[in-house]
């Protein structure tokens, strides 16, 4: 890292000034975190492949239309973003029940939901993410109105496009979490996807074995988390040491 001035250090990343106004990178930490800090641990190479996994998924994103921060990866940890105010409320986008819902509503996890059901999360770690409404989110000043309309029909896009993206390479999209960012460009203000997409922020079950590819393994113990990630990635095509076939493009699982 050379020395730049941090403006962040969250729980899974750094925030550095970047080397031009209004933009900023982000690195990679390997650090992880489950239940509000509560589990702490390492997951030896996350950042990298996290980096490599959330740029492919942001840029691909960026091809059909949805608008990002991501501007361009540096190098193995780090990625240069626009700077955006971020709006303080994680998004979640649900397709089966699994974690906090399956508890919430005491489903089986794995039980398909009868459509996509978008929650939200109000960010601070102190109240510990609490679950709210728009009534919360609008009266507190979070987001107005109009841009939580383009929170969800964004991520109802990104829900509808991962899906397909992450079963082609035979693993079923269970939920994932999303943050928006309010871009300003002149007079203008725009809402865009910011942080990040990884196997840290979704769930991810091979579609024929339900094997979690995902940082459930790390929540609950399951072991083999950095190999999970690694397979992730190599099913995307984005593992340059998998060899030079990986790197053509998503492998297609029949
Ligand atoms: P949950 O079932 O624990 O509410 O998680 C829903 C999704 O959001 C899951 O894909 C994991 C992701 N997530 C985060 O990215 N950060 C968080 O702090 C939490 C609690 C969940």
């Amino acid at each position: 890292m050379s020395r730049r001035r941090q403006l962040y250090e969250g729980k899974a990343k750094i925030l550095f000034e970047g080397p031009e106004p209004g933009t900023i990178v982000q690195y990679f930490k390997d650090d992880a975190t489950a239940f509000n800090n509560q589990k702490r641990g390492v997951i030896t190479g996350k950042g990298v492949l996290n980096n490599r996994i959330s740029e492919f998924v942001m840029v691909r994103l960026g091809e059909v239309g949805i608008p990002t921060h991501f501007l361009r990866r540096l190098n193995m940890r780090e990625q240069l973003v626009r700077e955006v105010d971020i709006i303080p409320i994680e998004v979640v986008v649900r397709n089966v029940a699994a974690g906090s819902f399956a508890q919430r509503f005491k489903m089986e996890e794995g039980a398909a939901l009868p459509r996509p059901i978008v929650e939200y999360f109000y960010k601070s770690d102190e109240l510990g993410d609490p679950l709210v409404c728009e009534e919360h989110i609008t009266a507190f000043g979070w987001a107005a109105y109009p841009e939580l309309d383009d929170m969800i029909s964004l991520a109802l896009r990104i829900n509808d496009y991962l899906s397909g993206l992450f079963a082609g390479v035979g693993l079923r999209l269970v939920d994932f979490k999303i943050e928006f960012g309010r871009l300003w460009e002149e007079e203008d203000v725009r809402i865009v996807l910011a942080d990040e997409i990884s196997p840290d922020s979704c769930r991810l079950w091979d579609m024929k074995t339900n094997e979690k590819y995902d940082k459930d393994r790390f929540r609950r113990d399951l072991g083999n988390v950095a190999e999970a990630y690694q397979e992730v990635a190599r099913r995307l095509g984005i593992l340059p040491e998998a060899g030079p076939r990986d790197l053509k493009g998503p492998e297609m699982v029949q």
